[in-house]
């Protein structure tokens, strides 16, 4: 693991790195020593996010869809690196609103991005670090959504829930093969923001988003490191809300029951960031 006396940062990848939480994922990375391949569907913003970073980062166009791709980025790693190290699953999409407002595009973008994604990652990380020296560390960007129910975000819950099963899953099957030096540690954020919510003040479907505490980016990137440091399997942020919806999880008639009270909660949230997102416009400030 990167945090053994004994090993060298090597290389990291990371999906989705062109802006929010994995450009800072990508940052903290380089800042530990790592050689970070930031790829992103969006190519532009991945060469953006490299530049930025300097000579310890090498930027990829990566849809993280086609497992042609993701496995092209991981010889590149290997190839500029020497070894992958780390790999972050990070790239995620969210289109809010119940279920049947979605078309079919729509729910096969959420899963095929956030689940199907995170298998291709994963998938290829697992064999480079199973032939590599060393082992090394899977870190998979689900979600508060993927261990709880999440009206307004139901297909990204689905693709989230998936997310979970197959990583753990996935890691009794590499134990079971006696394969002891491959960790996948999952991150369940609350609603953080970035980019992906900062379109979402007056959608209704985000407002459980926003019904907890809404992280910055910084807090979820020092869970990473912490995990990073000790693999774990899960790991919820902020802790008390992960509590929370797994006590709703165990009496689900109860969960719904004060969903309505929740939502009602994040819209407050949401009126109040618009009131002082309203404010800095008129002041000039954002
Ligand atoms: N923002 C939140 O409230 C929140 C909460 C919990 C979990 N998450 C998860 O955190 C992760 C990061 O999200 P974020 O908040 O930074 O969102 P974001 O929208 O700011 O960034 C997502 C990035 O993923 C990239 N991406 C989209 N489709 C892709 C594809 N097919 N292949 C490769 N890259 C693709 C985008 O170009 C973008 O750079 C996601 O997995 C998201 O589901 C976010």
């Amino acid at each position: 693991m990167s945090s053994s006396p004994t090993r060298w940062p090597a290389g990291a990848v990371v999906t989705g790195a062109g802006r929010g939480l994995g450009r800072q994922i990508a940052t903290m990375l380089v800042e530990r020593g790592h050689h970070v391949l930031v790829t992103d569907v969006d190519g532009a913003a991945a060469t953006e996010t490299a530049a930025a970073l300097g000579s310890l980062a090498t930027a990829m166009t990566v849809d993280v869809r086609d497992e042609s791709q993701v496995l092209a980025a991981r010889d590149r790693i290997v190839e500029v690196a020497g070894r992958l190290d780390v790999w972050v699953n990070n790239a995620g999409v969210l289109v809010t609103g119940p279920p049947w407002e979605h078309d079919e595009a729509t729910r096969r973008l959420m899963l095929e991005v956030n689940a199907l994604g995170t298998m291709n990652g994963t998938l290829a990380a697992v064999g480079a670090m199973r032939r590599g020296s060393g082992g090394g560390h899977i870190i998979n960007i689900a979600s508060l959504a993927g261990i709880t129910a999440v009206p307004g975000e139901g297909v990204y819950s689905a693709s989230k829930h998936a997310v979970m099963g197959f990583s753990l899953s996935t890691m009794a099957d590499l134990r079971a093969a006696k394969v002891k030096d491959v960790h996948i540690s999952c991150i369940c954020p609350d609603g953080i923001w970035t980019p992906m919510l900062h379109d979402k003040l007056d959608d209704p479907g985000a407002a459980l988003s926003f019904s907890g505490k809404l992280l910055q980016p910084h807090e979820v990137v020092t869970a990473v490191g912490k995990v990073l440091d000790e693999p774990r399997l899960v790991t919820a942020l902020p802790r008390w809300r992960g509590a929370v919806v797994r006590f709703g999880d165990l009496f689900p008639a109860l969960g719904l029951a004060l969903t309505p009270f929740v939502v009602r909660q994040g819209e407050r949230t949401q009126r109040r960031m618009r009131k002082q997102q309203q404010g800095r416009r008129r002041l000039g400030r954002g």
